[in-house]
């Protein structure tokens, strides 16, 4: 079974999609079957940045069971036949409210997909659809400039990740989800003891699901002047998630990015000694460290998946 990363953020326009193409191309020269699935829903342009302007078939075919198999709506990026690219889906009244049924369906196949490696492009936001599908994960990316309002909403985004996490660990009928639903809480002790005051056993059942949720961070668009306070995010998502956010690395600003994507190629293969390169391979090697695999010994962790819609 292939390993799932997830790469989300709070906020839009932060460098997801630069990441996922340029790790992607990064890993599959390491020798990995990668597969790079788009599912920024309504937002979908991975493709693009591959150059890949009509994609001969999206997530919407699969979705629509016009193909049935999700391996078919993977398509191989020209030049390198271990990086596969599965192009997303616009906003159509099947994907703004995808039941839950299909959803089952993409994550199931999802396991089942031809690769050693699957880094999924969560679209910005903290949706439904955002939270699930970075959920389904083995190991969760979070992506975020030094801007504040960045780190904020991704503050906000793994709150309510680690809230949905929990959630989905019991069923929709469960008094807990009622206790849940529509509150905020400010701390992780806060979800646990509102389950607890619900359900006494349900305090394990909740703990258990947020013990393998522990986002890791990539800083993107870094200067000299940037003034982000770590220390302090570190904390604070310390208290949601109950777990120290590692941070896996830093990218700078680089002008070399802007240019590769007016050119359809990844900063790595157009400019391969530039900052951004060297802070991305870096980067790739502390993503082979987190899941655990070099390339030769492919082993997966164990995790319990549960997604409710
Ligand atoms: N390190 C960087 N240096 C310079 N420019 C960057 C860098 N990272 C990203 N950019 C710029 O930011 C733009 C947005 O990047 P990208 O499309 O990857 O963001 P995103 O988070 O996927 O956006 P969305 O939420 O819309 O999907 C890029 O087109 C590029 O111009
Ligand atoms: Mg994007």
């Amino acid at each position: 079974m292939p390993c799932i990363v997830s790469v989300a953020s709070g906020k839009g326009g932060v460098g997801k999609s630069m990441v996922v193409s340029n790790l992607g191309l990064l890993l599959a020269k390491k020798g990995l079957r990668v597969t790079l699935v788009d599912m920024d829903i309504g937002g979908a342009n991975l493709h693009i940045l591959f150059g890949m302007f009509h994609p001969p078939s999206t997530l919407s075919d699969f979705l629509t069971n016009t193909l049935k198999n999700l391996n078919e709506v993977a398509h191989p990026i020209p030049g390198l036949s271990s990086l596969k690219l599965i192009p997303g889906t616009g906003e159509t009244l099947i994907t703004a409210n995808l039941q839950h049924a299909k959803k089952k369906r993409l994550i199931r196949h999802l396991h089942k997909l031809d690769a050693d490696i699957i880094l999924v492009d969560v679209g910005a936001g903290t949706n439904y659809h955002a939270l699930d599908f970075f959920l389904l994960a083995d190991f969760f990316l979070a992506v975020a400039t030094p801007d504040p309002t960045s780190v904020l909403d991704l503050y906000r985004f793994i709150k309510l990740a680690a809230i949905r996490k929990v959630l989905a660990a019991f069923s929709a009928r469960d008094p807990v989800a009622d206790a849940l639903l529509d509150k905020d809480f400010h701390s992780v002790t806060a979800v646990l003891k509102a389950v607890g005051e619900t359900s006494e056993s349900g305090v394990a059942i909740a703990q258990e699901a947020l013990k393998w949720f522990q986002p890791a961070l990539i800083l993107n668009r870094m200067t000299p002047k940037s003034r982000i306070n770590t220390l302090h995010l570190q904390h604070l998502l310390k208290q949601y998630v109950g777990t120290d956010l590692s941070i896996l690395g830093k990218i700078p600003e680089d002008i070399q990015v802007q240019q590769s994507i007016l050119k359809y190629l990844p900063v790595v293969e157009l400019a391969p000694s530039s900052p951004a390169t060297n802070a991305l391979k870096q980067i790739v090697d502390n993503v082979l460290e987190m899941v655990g695999q070099a390339p030769e010994s492919m082993e997966r962790m164990e995790e319990p998946r549960k997604i409710r819609a």
